[in-house]
């Protein structure tokens, strides 16, 4: 890759405040892998699985639930009990031993969990064990279904219940204590996760925030719960050690609003008082784009956000260098390309040719969805042609 100009490259470094210089500006996208104990631990084959990316300039784990109410993936880790913490210092120490830096995604998975994630769960009954959102309104989902629950079966998308507002006062402490949990978990900070219809995103956008109170209207209002999130969690981390992940443009879960652009320069404006590490901007389309304008770009956020911003979403390395160069962006955050690709910056450092995409059967757990290596750590899966695993 050519670096003769004056601009950064994928393989400059880049320090994010004063404790942190990342070696390269390839950051590793949060992605839901379902290979948490059954106990919803972290463990053994996520720090192998880690580790093996230890050369990104930053690693962000996998969405990490901050409650039990906050669950939205079977097989997935947590981030609540000095246990987790515990389980978690398996992979910080294998990552830090690799020579890696590594965040945890703390994710609310807000009206996107579903009450079967509750299940047996004491004093979760009846509709105490429904999804909570800022207002009662069911997501949109392809045919209704919802994939992801404890049994990895479909089951259908339920209408949650409006959270009251003692539930959305007690959010801060959730998020505080789950920060808490990250710091002992030896992690080198958090990114919360504001994305893709979940949680904090609902409270947000318009579409899915019709609350007459204090925590909907206008957007000061809609803010609010973040607003006093991200300061919960910077109780615990230094500004530079907290990012912030958004999707202005996307369309999962059911979301696009149409006063979308209005709301995220204002949101982008309230990041940048923080003096946060980075804003993570899934601005690529190609991840589903709602279609209510012309999609956002980086370089308008950047006016409203000075600090670092990482891009995400459908590059590869040459387009990657663009939005460095051109598009305003600091990072650029892969994710598909990772899951067959652990060497994935040496390959782009030495312009080398990618393993194609890992197959989609293979993402959350296995072919056979149980919980194993197979296409996680152990990627000879990818040497077999496809076909001759259906
Ligand atoms: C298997 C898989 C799991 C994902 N899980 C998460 C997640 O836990 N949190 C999140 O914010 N995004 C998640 N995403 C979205 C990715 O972070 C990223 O935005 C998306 O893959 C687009 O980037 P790419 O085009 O480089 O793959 C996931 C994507 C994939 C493919």
């Amino acid at each position: 890759m050519a670096s003769s100009t004056s601009h950064p490259t994928l393989f400059s470094p880049l320090k994010l405040g004063e404790t942190l210089t990342l070696p390269n500006r390839v950051v590793m996208a949060p992605m839901s892998r379902g290979r948490a104990t059954s106990a919803l631990k972290a463990n053994e084959l996520m720090a192998e699985y880690y580790a093996s990316r230890a050369s990104a300039g930053l690693l962000i784990t996998e969405g990490t639930h901050t409650s039990v109410m906050g669950r939205g993936w079977f097989h997935t880790p947590e981030l609540v009990t000095s246990d987790d913490a515990k389980a978690w210092r398996i992979v910080t120490d294998k990552v830090h031993e690799a020579g890696g830096r590594i965040f945890c995604q703390m994710w609310h998975a807000g009206r996107a969990s579903h009450s079967a994630f509750r299940d047996g769960e004491d004093g979760y009954e009846g509709e105490k064990k429904l999804s909570v959102a800022p207002s009662a309104i069911k997501r949109a989902s392809e045919a209704g279904k919802q994939r992801h629950t404890p049994r990895g079966g479909e089951v259908d998308v339920e209408t949650p219940r409006a959270m009251t507002v003692e539930e959305i006062e007690a959010l801060p402490e959730e998020f505080r204590n789950a920060a808490q949990v990250a710091r002992d978990g030896g992690f080198d900070g958090v990114e919360i996760h504001g994305a893709n219809g979940f949680l904090l995103d609902t409270f947000m956008q318009s579409c899915s925030n019709h609350r007459t109170d204090q925590y909907g209207g206008s957007l000061e209002n809609r803010f609010r719960i973040v607003d006093a999130c991200i300061r919960a969690v910077l109780t615990v981390f230094e500004p530079e050690c907290v990012g912030i992940r958004i999707a202005p443009n996307g369309v999962y879960n059911g979301m696009g609003s149409d006063d979308f652009r209005e709301s995220f320069l204002y949101y982008a404006r309230r990041f940048s008082e923080y003096k946060l590490g980075y804003m993570h901007v899934m601005i690529g389309l190609g991840f589903g784009f709602h279609n209510k304008g012309k999609p956002m770009t980086i370089a308008e956020l950047k006016k409203e956000f000075p600090g670092p911003i990482i891009a995400n979403v459908g590059f590869d390395a040459d387009s990657a260098e663009k939005e460095l160069s051109e598009g305003g962006a600091d990072l650029v955050a892969f994710g598909r390309p990772f899951l067959s690709n652990p060497d994935l910056v040496e390959k782009m450092q030495e312009g080398r040719e990618l393993r194609p995409m890992l197959p989609m059967e293979y993402w959350y757990t296995s072919k056979e969805n149980v919980w194993t290596s197979e296409g996680y750590t152990d990627l000879s899966v990818m040497d077999e042609p496809v076909e001759a695993k259906e």
